[in-house]
């Protein structure tokens, strides 16, 4: 497996050197061009070596041929699609990060003619998509070599097309989508002694390069503003909370924006509720929500999306000192409202409490989506399946369960309502930050709509789907970068244009 490719798309003819990649369908054939390309030697083959590995052309089975007489490749790799009812719903990104997992760091060319399915330039540069996904580690901090044979520099990875030039060009803003996973991936796998808010937020700024306005506001900005809730959170720390505003403005000069806000937590220790310690090393990950916002935002500025987009994290550190947020403690949050915190580990809330309520306040937007790993209690009612989803609004969530499909990044939606409202009222303020057990994902959920007014929202608590997510052909990394694709399939479907 290459450590990185390099994209390259050409036109469907005769392959020499490196790795050929075909597709058949489950009667073992590939489209005819194909199979003249191959050649009958290539393909008499085929018919020998497919009942003797038990190959049968289904859905992401694969047989590799070493060295075959013909075509002269290293190796022919022939990836199954299956039958009529597989290839309907076909994802291509994974798909790239199947055919990318087999090649050999020599290189390779995949013919990207699919018997039986239209793979035109959105299909092959979804590919791409996953192949770069695929090829991704995280190996800053390795100063040892694991492997010697692999070679400098990228791998060669050509797609055969029927359309080069238009695959190129779609595939130039397209590629910006893999960097905005990437991006996220790598802002969730540092260290938290390297990443804390203001080495976050300076990462954030880097995003002026593909044309982001970027502006960070520090402690004394939030002061004025009344942020006592994110600022609560982050006084137990040495490092000093940040908020960054990113936007995008691709769209029509007065066309309100959509906002996506995330949980910053760029360490979570649980303060003086402090956490166990077992997997404690884990909270690094805390802030994997303000990481896909910033990923999203690097993918929707990279391919020039046509919309106005806000994306805003609140960056904060959760630690125990003598100067630490106490349980007992009332906060005055930006808006108004008073919290009393029952379990200073239950600051992602408080957090997202004063962002939210600032960018609805400030920007109006036509929708505010927010990113959190917020609860372990969706962990437990989702494992790594889903994230859960909340909202106000019925339409903003079927596009985001539609965005899900779409992207394999799904969601399942979780009850709101008054009866969690109640849970949430304290004797002291005007709520408190914890209800106990019981619940807790829909409790968390419920103080978050108290900052949102009337603006459709929806909060995706992404515990258990950003971190230590299963491995997949598209990801092998600990920190997944979830939710990019998923965002940028929603504002791609819905509100471009
Ligand atoms: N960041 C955690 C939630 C979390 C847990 C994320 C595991 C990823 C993996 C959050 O701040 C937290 O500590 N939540 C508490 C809330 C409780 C104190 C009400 C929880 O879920 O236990
Ligand atoms: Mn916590
Ligand atoms: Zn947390």
């Amino acid at each position: 497996m290459p450590d990185s490719f390099k994209i390259d798309f050409q036109a469907i003819g005769p392959v020499e050197g490196g790795d050929l990649v075909v597709f058949v369908g489950d009667d073992l054939k590939p489209t005819p061009a194909v199979a003249k390309l191959l050649g009958p030697k290539a393909m008499d083959l085929v018919g020998r070596v497919a009942p003797i590995e038990r190959f049968k052309g289904k859905a992401q089975s694969v047989l590799v041929l070493t060295a075959p007489p013909a075509p002269s490749v290293d190796r022919l790799i022939l990836v199954g699609i299956g039958g009529e009812k597989e290839r309907g719903k076909l994802n291509f990104t994974q798909l790239g990060g199947l055919v990318a997992g087999r090649v050999s760091a020599k290189g390779a060319t995949v013919i990207a003619d699919l018997p039986g399915v239209e793979a035109g330039p959105d299909a092959v540069s979804d590919m791409a998509v996953g192949a770069r996904l695929r090829a991704y580690s995280f190996d800053r901090y390795k100063t040892k070599k694991k492997d010697e044979d692999k070679p400098e520099g990228a791998t060669r990875l050509a797609f055969a097309v029927a359309d080069p030039a238009g695959t190129k060009r779609l595939h130039k803003g397209r590629d910006g989508l893999a960097g905005g996973v990437i991006l996220a991936r790598d802002l969730v796998n540092e260290p938290p002694n390297v990443l804390g808010p203001e080495e976050f937020a300076a990462r954030a700024e880097a995003l002026r390069k593909v044309g982001c306005e970027v502006e960070v506001l520090d402690e004394r900005a939030m002061r004025r503003l009344g942020m006592g809730a994110l600022l609560g959170v982050g006084q137990g720390s040495e490092r000093q909370s940040r908020i960054v505003i990113m936007r995008w403005n691709g769209g029509r000069a007065n066309d309100a924006p959509v906002a996506f806000v995330g949980k910053g937590v760029v360490f979570d220790s649980g303060g003086i509720s402090i956490k166990p310690g077992g997997g404690m090393e884990d909270m690094k990950g805390d802030m994997a929500g303000a990481a896909c916002v910033t990923g999203l935002m690097h993918a929707l500025a990279s391919r020039k999306a046509k919309a106005n987009v806000i994306g805003a994290i609140g960056l904060v550190e959760n630690m125990p000192d003598g100067k630490a947020q106490r349980p007992g403690d009332i906060v005055t949050t930006m808006s108004g409202q008073t919290i009393e915190i029952i379990n200073t580990d239950a600051e992602g809330r408080l957090v997202l409490a004063d962002v939210l309520w600032y960018i609805q306040d400030r920007f109006k937007p036509k929708f505010m989506v927010d990113l959190a790993t917020l609860t372990g209690a969706i962990i437990v009612a989702l494992a790594q399946e889903y994230a859960g989803l909340f909202s106000n609004n019925d339409e903003l969530a079927e596009r985001l369960t539609a965005a899900g499909q779409a992207t394999g990044e799904r969601v399942w939606r979780m009850p709101l309502g008054p009866e969690f409202d109640k849970m949430i009222d304290s004797k002291f303020a005007d709520m408190k930050n914890s209800a106990g057990r019981n619940g807790g994902s829909s409790t968390a959920a419920a103080l978050l709509q108290r900052f949102v007014n009337d603006v459709p929202w929806a909060h995706l608590d992404i515990a258990g789907t950003a971190m230590g997510s299963p491995q997949s052909d598209i990801n092998k990394s600990w920190g997944s970068g979830w939710g990019v694709r998923l965002l940028d399939r929603l504002v791609r479907d819905y509100y471009e244009g």
